[in-house]
């Protein structure tokens, strides 16, 4: 049977692509076939929600099925992509094919896989907990419903934009280099509440529930961060003696530079 979905990589991303697919069923599981680099992954993977899915390695003969799918979602490490490319048949019936990689052009995708209509998507890690916020660039000649497929492939575990090809740089600096600036606001700020008096668990607790509910906040009445900041600080106040020493060590620039310096960076590898 041709499977529906062809999985390229069942990984850390892929899995919280596919898994809401099949828990939704939006897709059951023998419509879908996964490969993976060893045996020892697949029969891991065999234990939990992908059960019932098709799951080979990649040095299997079945695992060159996944080249049949109509729709292949692409979530290999980016350094694997030259020899998966190599191994992949020669395709004249423009399959959909969706890169999750990381510094991989479209152009690049398109050279390497000549016979695919090809896709650029850039999730970030909160699509394991649902709350992910995804980019899209789109290569050419793509059908209207190649397009509807892509979407809902990520609006399961995040909230979809539509992006050119050269803004996905800075997309990508903020939206999935961000979680680690933030988690290390997390671990800092964390820090310095066992500093102050409280302990360890209790302060990584508050600091996670802080940021989510300013986050929360911010979001839901629209606020500018800067009124946020204002409301919460009273003259002569606790709030203002802390923003005193954030502005003091050049706080508010340290996380422009960082955004600055993660684009720059992905501009590099590409
Ligand atoms: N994780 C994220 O939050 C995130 C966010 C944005 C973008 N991405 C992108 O997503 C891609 C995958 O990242 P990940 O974190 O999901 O990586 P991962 O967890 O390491 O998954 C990679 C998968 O590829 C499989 N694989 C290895 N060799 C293969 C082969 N020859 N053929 C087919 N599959 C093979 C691996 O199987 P084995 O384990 O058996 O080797 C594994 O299932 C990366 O390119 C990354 O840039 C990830």
């Amino acid at each position: 049977m041709v499977p529906s979905l062809g999985v390229i990589g069942l990984g850390q991303m892929a899995q919280a692509l596919v898994e809401p697919l099949l828990s939704s069923k939006a897709c059951s599981a023998d419509q879908v076939l996964a490969v993976v680099g060893t045996a020892a992954t697949a029969e891991s993977l065999r234990q939990g929600a992908f059960e019932a899915v098709s799951i080979h390695p990649s040095d299997r003969s079945e695992a060159q099925q996944v080249w049949s799918a109509p729709v292949q979602l692409l979530a290999i490490k980016p350094q694997q992509i030259d020899r998966i490319a190599a191994a992949a048949p020669t395709v004249d019936n423009h399959p959909l094919l969706v890169s999750v990689l990381a510094g991989v052009s479209l152009a690049r995708l398109q050279r390497l896989f000549p016979g695919h209509r090809v896709v650029r998507a850039v999730p970030n890690t909160p699509a394991l907990v649902g709350e992910g916020l995804t980019a899209l660039a789109w290569g050419e000649a793509l059908s209207s419903e190649q397009k509807l497929q892509v979407r809902a492939l990520f609006a399961g575990v995040s909230e979809v934009l539509e992006l050119p090809e050269a803004k996905l740089d800075a997309f990508l600096a903020l939206t999935s280099s961000g979680p680690a600036f933030v988690a290390m606001m997390a671990e800092a700020m964390a820090d310095g509440a066992v500093a102050a008096g409280l302990p360890r668990d209790l302060a990584h607790r508050l600091a996670h529930r802080t940021l989510a509910g300013t986050a929360a906040l911010l979001d839901q009445r629209q606020l500018h961060p800067a009124t946020l900041k204002d409301m919460v600080t009273s003259p002569g106040g606790t709030t203002i003696a802390g923003v005193r020493a954030l502005e003091r060590a050049g706080a508010r620039s340290a996380f422009m530079e960082a955004v600055i310096a993660a684009a720059e960076r992905s501009r590099g590898l590409a």
